[in-house]
């Protein structure tokens, strides 16, 4: 275990709510994935977080905060958004919505948007930090830009190393997928399918819109995201030589199994666990069996789609 990482205590906590409100990063288990945290009403915090991410500017954060009435402060909440707060809050929703007036959040977290994007985690760790921090937290998924999200403390180290003052380690994230991103900015829009289903939103307000042709509301949903170095190749039957193979259901010949069920949410929680576990040197590609669709299958498949769409490109290893 890395210098930086300690086990989430309540002492580990308050150093942690201490460090954030001093302008440094640091990264926190949530019930989807670990995210990098930074004072989200501090243009140096936000600005060290986009450097140490490697992440382009443009792309804005989703800023985190203890509870609805903190999340009211920051933005404008008509009928729907009060809807899904009350309903899914705290959970794997995340809400953008029109930016209130008097909000506090520096405007590079919404990359200078009109929109901020919202979220109350439920985890004890990610909800007792908040309240110590008292003031919202910007924090993306704490990877480097474009690679593969973290579901345990380690993963974090490994990639992120020394850029962050201190890791937080409370254990592997329940859910293992990152929050559904709801527009509602206009017509309520599915902006990133996540942890939770689509279903479950619509049976609150009704259906949901796709995201718009090519205009770039959701610019992480455009590039290549959440690749691991390896090559992904998808719905196959069985591996090539040389290739690992992510089970699902029933299969006994492969490397690992995301499920030998066939159960989604399990698959979910093991996705990013095991595409990590299998990106290795002595492995030629990743090959994934077919996932279904439905329920937490869209938000799995969407995220193999996005780690598949560059293979033919070089990749750099890891952190
Ligand atoms: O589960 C999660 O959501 C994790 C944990 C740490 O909370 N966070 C996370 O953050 O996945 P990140 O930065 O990796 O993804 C945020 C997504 C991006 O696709 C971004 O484009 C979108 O939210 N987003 C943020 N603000 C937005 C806005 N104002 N309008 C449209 N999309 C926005
Ligand atoms: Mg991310």
């Amino acid at each position: 275990m890395s210098g930086l990482t300690t086990d989430a205590t309540p002492d580990a906590i308050a150093r942690g709510a201490a460090l954030l409100r001093d302008g440094r990063l640091v990264a926190f288990p949530t019930e989807t994935v670990y995210g990098l945290g930074a004072d989200a009403t501090s243009e140096a915090a936000v600005a060290a977080l986009f450097a140490a991410k490697g992440r382009p500017a443009n792309n804005p954060l989703i800023a985190h905060v203890a509870d609805i009435d903190a999340a009211r402060d920051e933005a404008l909440f008509d009928d729907r958004a009060e809807r899904l707060a009350r309903r899914f809050w705290p959970g794997p929703l995340t809400l953008v919505l029109p930016r209130s007036e008097n909000s506090t959040l520096v405007p590079q977290v919404s990359a200078g948007l009109t929109t901020v994007a919202l979220r109350v985690p439920d985890h004890p760790v990610a909800a007792a930090l908040l309240r110590q921090a008292g003031r919202p937290i910007a924090a993306p998924s704490a990877n480097p830009s474009g690679r593969l999200s973290p579901t345990t403390a380690a993963h974090v180290s490994d990639g992120l190393g020394d850029r962050v003052a201190l890791v937080l380690d409370g254990g592997p994230c329940p859910v293992g997928l990152e929050s559904t991103v709801i527009g509602l900015a206009g017509e309520a829009r599915l902006l990133r399918p996540g942890g939770l289903s689509r279903a479950d939103i619509e049976a609150e307000i009704g259906p949901l819109a796709a995201p718009e042709g090519d205009v770039l509301i959701a610019p992480g949903m455009t590039t290549s995201h959440y690749a691991p170095t390896l090559p992904l190749r998808l719905n196959v039957d069985q591996a090539r030589d040389g290739e690992a193979l992510l089970g699902f259901g029933s299969c006994p010949e492969a490397t690992l199994n995301l499920s030998p069920t066939g159960d989604l949410d399990e698959a979910a929680a093991n996705l990013y666990a095991m595409l990590h576990a299998l990106d290795r040197a002595e492995f030629s590609a990743i090959a994934v069996m077919a996932i279904p669709g439905a329920g937490a299958g869209l938000a799995i498949n969407d995220r193999l789609r996005r780690g598949a769409a560059d293979t033919d490109q070089p990749k750099q290893a890891h952190g």
